[in-house]
């Protein structure tokens, strides 16, 4: 399989990541999402990126113009008939992906992958809203997408053998590290990691300690990079609630019950970094 035209849907936070590293890597890259606006929010993220890149003497100026000319700028789910792999980082909510899914099978080239950045719904479950499930994979890049190493690859009940290859290879030369996973709610990053932040919720629930004594505890005590409550800030409180709820459901096992507070503060509108206020308050 020879990828070398990319789609990625959603010009948010992961979006616009991914959109950069894959037109760094040379790919030629439509980013979509439903308004102009959106598109050029996420456009305008990536050329703050590569200019401090330019800034920093990682990339010269004629590099920066080159990358940012191999994204084009997409508003219709039909410029879709021009790629060979779509990347979906929509919103994390199951029947939006299953429609987008649905539209992108009717559109893409047969030859085309459709892989989704979900990072805990079902990849079988997405696959069957398509003809192609052996063309359907997860492909989870973790935030900030052009800092972080990893991809999660996810494979679906029928992904093709050559389609994780083809991913795989796709990744390596994104320059990250992919680990093959199975489909299972949460995959390994968000099993793992989203117990972790709803335990420290808990714990700022029940009196235990400040928000601030929280995070040092685990940034100076464990050397995470940022405290629990600062990330879940960062992913997006509403986003942490959503993964939670996915492995509650998941597994029907009360030890994934969301905190009572993670609830509170998404019914405020208080989402993190994003909305201005979370667990710290953002100017
Ligand atoms: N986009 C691009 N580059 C960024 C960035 C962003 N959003 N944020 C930081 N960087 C770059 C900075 O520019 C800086 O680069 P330079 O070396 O050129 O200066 C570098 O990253 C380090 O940044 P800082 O010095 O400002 O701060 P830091 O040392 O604390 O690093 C961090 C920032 C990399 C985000 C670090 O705090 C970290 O690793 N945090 C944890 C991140 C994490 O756990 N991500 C996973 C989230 S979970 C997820 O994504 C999956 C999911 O499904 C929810």
């Amino acid at each position: 399989m020879n990828i070398k035209k990319v789609m990625i849907i959603g010009a948010g936070q992961m979006g616009s990541g991914i959109a950069q590293v894959c037109a760094q890597a040379g790919f030629e890259v439509y980013l979509n999402d439903l308004k102009p606006e959106f598109v050029e929010r996420g456009i305008g993220v990536i050329t703050k990126n590569l200019t401090r890149n330019v800034e920093k003497g990682r990339m010269t100026e004629d590099e920066k113009t080159s990358v940012l000319g191999n994204i084009k700028q997409s508003t219709n789910l039909q410029d879709a008939q021009n790629v060979d792999i779509v990347i979906e980082a929509a919103v994390e909510n199951m029947d939006i992906k299953t429609k987008i899914f649905a539209q992108l099978d009717e559109i893409a080239p047969e030859h085309a992958i459709l892989a989704s950045n979900t990072s805990s719904l079902p990849i079988t479950e997405i696959a069957a809203a398509t003809k192609r499930p052996e063309k359907v994979i997860g492909m989870h890049f973790m935030n900030p997408v052009p800092v972080m190493k990893l991809v999660e690859i996810i494979r679906g009940l029928a992904t093709a053998d050559e389609v994780y290859q083809a991913i795989e290879d796709m990744t390596k030369s994104l320059n990250k590290v992919p680990v093959e996973v199975n489909d299972f709610p949460g995959f390994v990053s968000n099993r793992i990691l989203m117990p972790m932040i709803n335990e420290a919720i808990y714990t700022l629930y029940e009196g235990v300690a400040t928000v601030e004594a929280i995070d040092e505890v685990m940034k100076l005590g464990m050397n995470h990079p940022m405290g629990p409550l600062t990330l879940a800030d960062f992913i997006g409180l509403d986003t942490c609630l959503y993964i939670m709820e996915t492995l509650h459901e998941g597994f029907g096992d009360d030890k994934y019950r969301p905190c009572p507070l993670l609830r509170k503060y998404v019914k405020a509108g208080w989402l993190g970094k994003k909305s201005g206020r979370g667990f710290y308050t953002y100017s």
